[in-house]
């Protein structure tokens, strides 16, 4: 193989050095400040990499359900030939840092609603992170029928920090609420996650292109939140007083770990009865999480033990604790 340089063509050329055929001819400086331009350009963009930033909170796995498939969809090829990166992170994990920040070009939260409302956690969350570069922010609702006015509360945090929502969305998915509802037939809740799937490739596809919706919750919706949420909220931090844990209790330690918040404590104290030992400290988030999973069903609350529970089947419970302690998806 030859290699020489034509100084007239500006070009590089490789001639195959048997019968000197010319091979290939190469430009190796570009002609004007234009062509430079063009091709530095080029480089830039098939160097740029778009990330995204998926925070999630879920206690029964609905709202991680969505993050992780949209997250497959978002990082499918952008149709833009740009390289795209979704990450997927716990919000109950990350909110025991000091410092939030998020420099993606991006920003999904997802989330279940909670009495037509945004989770504390969530409203929390947002209020402390720090975000760079101007991010399109977006936000997902799981609900079992009715959302409220979530997205509006979303864009009004944001507000208060110069951001706004470029578009809301809300998933309907199974009601985890076994303090009101029984979990639907098995049969339904296939047909609602099939819909999900649908649902979620259709948001990945508006996500993708940068689609925004203004028109975000109905006026009823604003007032269904103004109404229940502020109640909601009030009652909260009181709510884990009402948790019963009856001697089915064997002691596994599922609740503990299920918890987002780590809200769960087994006493150090075998002379106790196991449930007993079963200690809630006052900071519970409402998810469900414990009362839904417990093998035993030990955990009652109110009327629950008479209704079907529910924990999103096509999620592994433990898939879900080591995902909100950020020890997968990273
Ligand atoms: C405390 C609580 C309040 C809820 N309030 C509502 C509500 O106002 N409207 C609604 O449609 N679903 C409501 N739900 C149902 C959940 O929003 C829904 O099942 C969600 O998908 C659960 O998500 P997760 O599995 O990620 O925790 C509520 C659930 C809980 C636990
Ligand atoms: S999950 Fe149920 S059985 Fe297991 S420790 Fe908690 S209350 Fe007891
Ligand atoms: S105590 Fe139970 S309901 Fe409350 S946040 Fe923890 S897992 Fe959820």
């Amino acid at each position: 193989m030859n290699k020489s340089i034509d100084n007239d063509k500006n070009t590089e050329i490789i001639e195959n050095n048997e019968n000197n055929e010319k091979m290939q001819t190469v430009k190796i400086k570009p002609n004007t400040v234009e062509e430079l331009s063009k091709i530095k350009e080029e480089i830039k963009s098939s160097l740029k990499e778009e990330i995204n930033v998926i925070y999630y909170f879920s206690g029964t796995g609905n709202s991680y359900y969505v993050a992780r498939e949209l997250a497959k969809v978002l990082s499918n090829n952008n149709g833009k030939g740009t390289k795209t990166n979704t990450k997927i992170i716990p919000i109950a994990n990350e909110i025991k840092k000091e410092q939030i920040t998020c420099g993606s070009d991006r920003i999904i939260f997802i989330y279940p609603v909670y009495g037509f409302g945004v989770p504390e956690i969530v409203e929390s969350f947002i209020k402390r992170l720090n975000m760079e570069r101007n991010p399109k922010i977006y936000s997902i609702a799981t609900c079992g029928k009715m959302a409220g006015g979530v997205h509006c509360q979303v864009d009004k945090l944001l507000k208060e920090k110069k951001q706004q929502l470029n578009a809301g969305y809300t998933v309907q998915m199974p009601s985890n609420y076994i303090l009101a509802f029984s979990a639907p037939s098995q049969s339904k809740i296939i047909e609602i996650l099939d819909d999900t799937d649908i649902r979620v490739k259709e948001l990945g596809n508006l996500i993708q292109s940068n689609e925004k919706n203004n028109a975000m919750d109905s006026i009823i919706a604003k007032i269904s939140t103004g109404a229940f949420y502020p109640f909601w909220k009030k009652s909260l931090y009181k709510f884990d007083e009402k948790f019963k844990i009856s001697k089915a209790c064997n002691l596994c330690e599922n609740c503990v770990e299920i918890c987002p918040v780590s809200n769960i404590e087994i006493v150090d104290n075998e002379k106790l009865e196991n449930n007993d030992r079963i200690i809630y400290k006052h900071k519970c988030q409402e998810c469900m999480g414990c009362i839904q999973t417990c093998p035993t069903r030990a955990i009652i609350y109110g009327s629950s033990a008479k209704r079907k529970s529910y924990f999103n089947p096509r999620v592994e419970i433990n898939e879900l604790i080591e995902a909100n302690k950020g020890i997968i998806n990273q």
